[in-house]
């Protein structure tokens, strides 16, 4: 499973990319405005510092929801790195120019997936990836996990090639449990990361083997 970080932050991603793990990134305007990067220049050099962290992927979104704005931007984005995955929100408009890239050799993320039919029509579209927001959908009493399984029972039966990328992880376990259902990426906090890391009995272990280490050679 590919490991994408969840923010715009750069301290995090740097990081990230030094536990030697990271495979992107995954941004969003509410994630850009958390770190205080607003218009449109600054914006896009953000981007650049990103890509110039990671070696993998990186989704940058598009603002514009009408079919039009959402080439001129896209194409305007994708120009920036080579890293850079065109993020196109799930509508009548961004499934057309996720079309529009995919046949013009522009990788795509296609954003706020809520359902199995969503997700059907970015893989018809072909999507690069998909990303269903299951924590999201935790928040509203409905299972994200579910989604993912069912994604991923839907993507099986056809073969279709698009990435499900689990968005909107919120904890440790979200990240161990879309592993156990097949999904093919998870972007999430660098705090549920590290969470993979922690267990008591590996502290209690350690503590033990460097106090018997310090008993044999006194
Ligand atoms: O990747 C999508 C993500 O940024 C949304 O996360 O926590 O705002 O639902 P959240």
């Amino acid at each position: 499973m590919k490991f994408f970080i969840d923010t715009a932050n750069l301290e995090q991603i740097k990081e990230a990319q030094a536990l030697g793990i990271l495979d992107g990134v995954t941004t969003n305007p509410s994630l850009m405005a958390k770190e205080g990067i607003t218009g449109k220049e600054n914006i896009l050099n953000h981007y650049k510092a990103i890509c110039e962290i990671v070696d993998g992927d990186v989704s940058a979104e598009v603002i514009a929801t009408d079919y039009e704005g959402m080439i001129k931007e896209g194409l305007e984005l994708a120009n920036l790195h080579p890293q850079i995955v065109v993020k196109v929100p799930m509508i009548k408009d961004g499934l057309k120019a996720i079309k529009y890239f995919t046949d013009n050799d522009i990788k795509t993320n296609c954003t706020l997936v809520f359902s199995v039919g969503q997700a059907l029509m970015a893989a018809k579209a072909g999507a690069t990836y998909v990303s269903p927001f299951i924590g999201r959908l935790d928040d509203v009493s409905t299972d994200g996990l579910n989604l993912i399984e069912e994604i991923r029972l839907v993507y099986d039966n056809y073969g279709f090639q698009t990435q499900i990328l689990a968005a909107s992880v919120r904890h440790t376990m979200h990240i161990v449990d879309c592993a156990k259902v097949g999904s093919d990426v998870m972007t999430g906090p660098l705090s549920a990361i590290l969470g993979l890391l922690k267990h008591p009995l590996t502290d209690i272990g350690l503590a033990q083997f460097l106090a018997d280490y310090q008993k044999g050679n006194k």
